[in-house]
């Protein structure tokens, strides 16, 4: 079954097909990461311009890459929520029209869903031989990504139990309000980990363990960030800091590093922990911000079962993700109706 999917939830365009649920034939993503830099996060509008600007080409590339013609489709699969509801409109009218045109079965899909679902593709694009072994069940998942962090238990395809969430910011959300206090620009995530790498020192900080709960909290440890920058003269303009550029360097760095250790830090022992609570065969890293470096190695030191992992740009904002989940779903014999609408606060079903 080769899937064309669609996905615009946020700032990445992205379209790709993959075959039975894991060959990746293709998968195009233009991002608009650049254009929103500029203004520090993502501005609503801006996004929803660039995916219509963006959405044909990105299609076109993805079904020239997998040598594809239309009539060698089987199905459509698109992002419908959590996101952006403007940026989400371009891609589900975009698939709601070819399912329309070519007759093709449709379905929705949830973002978050899907971003489990990269740990089924294959690690790269084009054809291989032999189907990856998929991960075992139960699984045990977390999702970290801009908006989201959330503990899950997969006890197969499409049965979840939501064993905990953040109570505030989401870890990706954390990442990207320190690079901010720190000067270090948009998006955070790799900034700051790139930045961590220089420290000599990282800083101590405070973790919020929630002891009891699989629930996370990353709110105290932002303020925290915060209060430093402004005792060191770093924010809120950052030639409030007295030093030389080097001192400045050592202590962004110091700080950053600080900063990661304690998001890596929470988010690894109380994955660990649910994973033995729950009896999970295997532990899923899922979402932006599986693509950190230290919190990929620390996970997998300290998992007592498999951990797998997307290769980091999997992690990230794809569509390959969204074609993978869809064919799941499609193979249950789910559909959406050309009623198709986006769901902007779609959280994933318990
Ligand atoms: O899943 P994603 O691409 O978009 C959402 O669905 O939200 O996640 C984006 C988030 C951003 O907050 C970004 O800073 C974070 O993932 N991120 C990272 C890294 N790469 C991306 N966080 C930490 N380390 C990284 N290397
Ligand atoms: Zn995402």
């Amino acid at each position: 079954m080769k899937i064309l999917a669609i996905e615009t939830s946020c700032d990445e365009t992205s379209a790709a097909v993959v075959e039975d649920g894991w060959r990746m034939l293709s998968n195009a993503i233009a991002s608009q990461v650049e254009i929103h830099a500029r203004y520090g996060g993502v501005v609503p509008e801006i996004a929803s311009r660039q995916h219509l600007l963006q959405i044909t080409p990105v299609i076109q590339r993805a079904m020239e890459q997998a040598g594809t013609a239309w009539d060698g489709l089987d199905a459509l699969a698109v992002t419908a929520g959590p996101g952006l509801a403007g940026a989400l409109l371009v891609g589900v009218n975009a698939a709601k029209a070819i399912a329309l045109a070519r007759g093709l079965p449709l379905i929705g899909i949830n973002h978050l869903e899907a971003h489990i679902y990269a740990n089924w593709l294959s690690p790269k694009i084009g054809a291989e031989a032999e189907r990856p072994e998929g991960p075992p069940f139960p699984a045990l998942v977390l999702i970290v990504s801009g908006g989201h962090t959330d503990l899950v238990l997969m006890r197969g395809h499409g049965e979840y139990a939501i064993l905990g969430r953040t109570r505030d910011d989401a870890a990706g959300e954390a990442f990207d309000k320190a690079a901010r206090v720190l000067g270090l620009g948009y998006p955070g995530g790799p900034i700051v980990q790139k930045t961590a790498e220089a420290a000599a020192e990282p800083l101590p900080m405070p973790r919020a363990w929630i002891r009891g709960s699989h629930d996370f909290s990353f709110s105290g440890l932002k303020t925290h960030v915060l209060h430093v920058a402004q005792e060191v003269g770093l924010y809120p303009a950052p030639d409030g800091f007295k030093g030389s550029a080097e001192e400045r360097g050592r202590l962004v760095a110091n700080i950053a590093a600080g900063f990661q250790e304690a998001v890596v830090d929470v988010l690894v022992e109380k994955t660990v922990e649910a994973a033995l609570a729950h009896g999970a065969h295997c532990v899923l890293l899922a979402g932006g911000v599986a693509a950190n470096g230290p919190l990929r190695q620390r996970l997998t030191e300290r998992s007592p079962v498999r951990v797998v992992i997307p290769r980091p740009v999997l992690c990230t904002d794809n569509a390959a993700m969204i074609a993978s989940c869809g064919y799941h779903r499609l193979l249950r014999g789910e559909r959406s109706g050309l009623e198709l609408d986006v769901q902007p606060n779609w959280r994933m079903a318990a």
